[in-house]
């Protein structure tokens, strides 16, 4: 048996194959495109690991990914291929609409030709599953609940929208010519080898770095987190035991404005290796202009998978972030490793425009 994983060299798919190879037999074809944010260097120890079988190539290439399903015949595909990350939408989005819009639908109509081909028991058995985020249903005002599967779509960036996009397509490929898919929402995720562009680890890469901390705005929006490996295992019970056509939401209970995200970071970093001159952390910590559109919240009621499938994270948002500040400790090596030029770049694009 095989499954297929798309964008597997990125930041969460790299974790799920990790840990699905960790304590299963089963094989994984994983197609990677290896845009700035796949690393194969995050891989590295599945080397020589005949159970996985990297596959450089793009989810919008029709030809290379029905020839991919024609070999491998999986019995399920996970897709996380996508762009992810909401201010280099702003910037570009057109490199958005062409992986997340057009290359799932791309996949799509592959994935469809093929499962259509599949004999009736595997037919059934088949599985697509959708990996998608929270931001698809907008900002939340206080004190409104968390969303709900049934919570109204209205994405606010170009990211969000491209993923709207998609997970729309993914629906009617269900209502219209039965392919069982699955989809989860998620909310922000946070652990080891996630890109240092995100909150999170360019905290810790700054911080240790000797750089300002750049907080958006007033630093008060809130976002959901999710330790990684918790989003990896909700994925896996989706995948084993989810209702086709349903949407799960995934999500930690962990609201949380980013400017205490930042300040536990800094502590963090302040009993673990702390500065040279003594000195907190946290005064690196500079505001700068917003983000445009700026979501101010994020909550998710993850409710749904814990009540119908008995899902619930193993870390709270202390375990896991202490898990992650001392995994960056020690593993400078792979941070160093991705900062490569056109990571640079995207600081200067990104950062020089806005004033403290
Ligand atoms: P990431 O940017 O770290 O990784 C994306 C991966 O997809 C990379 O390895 C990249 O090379 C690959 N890729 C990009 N375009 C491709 C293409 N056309 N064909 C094949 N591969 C391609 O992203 P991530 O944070 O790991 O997110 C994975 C998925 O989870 C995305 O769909 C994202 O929308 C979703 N998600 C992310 C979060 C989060 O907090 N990071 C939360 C909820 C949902
Ligand atoms: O909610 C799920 C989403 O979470 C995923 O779908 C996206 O793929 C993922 O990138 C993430 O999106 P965010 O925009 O929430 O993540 P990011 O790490 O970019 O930013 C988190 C918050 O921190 C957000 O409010 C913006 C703010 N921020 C971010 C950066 C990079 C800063 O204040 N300073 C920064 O330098």
């Amino acid at each position: 048996m095989t499954i297929l994983v798309t964008g597997g060299a990125g930041f969460i798919g790299a974790n799920f194959v990790l840990d699905w190879l960790a304590d299963n037999d089963e094989a994984v074809v994983n197609l990677d495109k290896l845009t700035y944010a796949g690393n194969l260097q995050t891989l590295c120890s599945l080397q020589g690991d005949q159970r996985h079988i990297f596959v450089h190539g793009d989810i919008g290439d029709s030809e290379l990914v029905a020839h991919l399903l024609q070999e491998h015949q999986p019995r399920a595909i996970v897709n996380f291929a996508a762009e992810s990350h909401v201010d280099r939408s702003i910037h570009g989005p057109e490199d958005f609409i062409e992986t997340n819009i057009v290359g799932t639908f791309r996949l799509l109509e592959a994935v469809r030709a093929y499962w259509g081909g599949l004999d009736e028991q595997a037919r059934q058995a088949f599985r697509f599953l959708h990996v998608s985020t929270d931001e698809v249903y907008g900002s939340l005002a206080a004190g409104e609940p968390a969303f709900t599967e049934t919570h109204q779509y209205q994405p606010n960036s170009p990211y969000s929208a491209s993923k709207a996009a998609s997970d729309h397509l993914v629906r009617s490929y269900h209502h219209t010519y039965g392919l069982p898919v699955l989809t989860t929402n998620c909310s922000n995720n946070y652990g080891p080898y996630h890109f240092p562009e995100k909150l999170i680890p360019l905290m810790i890469v700054n911080a240790l770095a000797g750089k300002p901390l750049p907080v958006y705005g007033d630093g008060q929006q809130i976002r959901d987190w999710l330790y990684v490996k918790d989003h990896c295992s909700a994925i896996r019970r989706v995948l084993e035991a989810g209702k086709t056509g349903e949407v799960y939401n995934v999500g930690g209970w962990n609201e949380k404005p980013n400017l205490e995200i930042v300040n536990r970071v800094c502590a963090l970093l302040d009993e673990l290796r702390p500065r040279a001159d003594g000195k907190p952390y946290a005064e690196q910590i500079t505001y700068v202009t917003d983000r445009p559109g700026h979501d101010r919240r994020y909550a998710i009621d993850a409710r749904k998978l814990e009540r119908e499938l008995g899902w619930k994270p193993a870390e709270t948002f202390e375990t896991g972030i202490r898990k992650t500040v001392a995994w960056y400790l020690d593993n400078q090596e792979w941070v160093q490793n991705v900062q490569s030029g056109s990571y640079r770049d995207w600081v200067e694009k990104n950062y020089a425009g806005r004033s403290a």
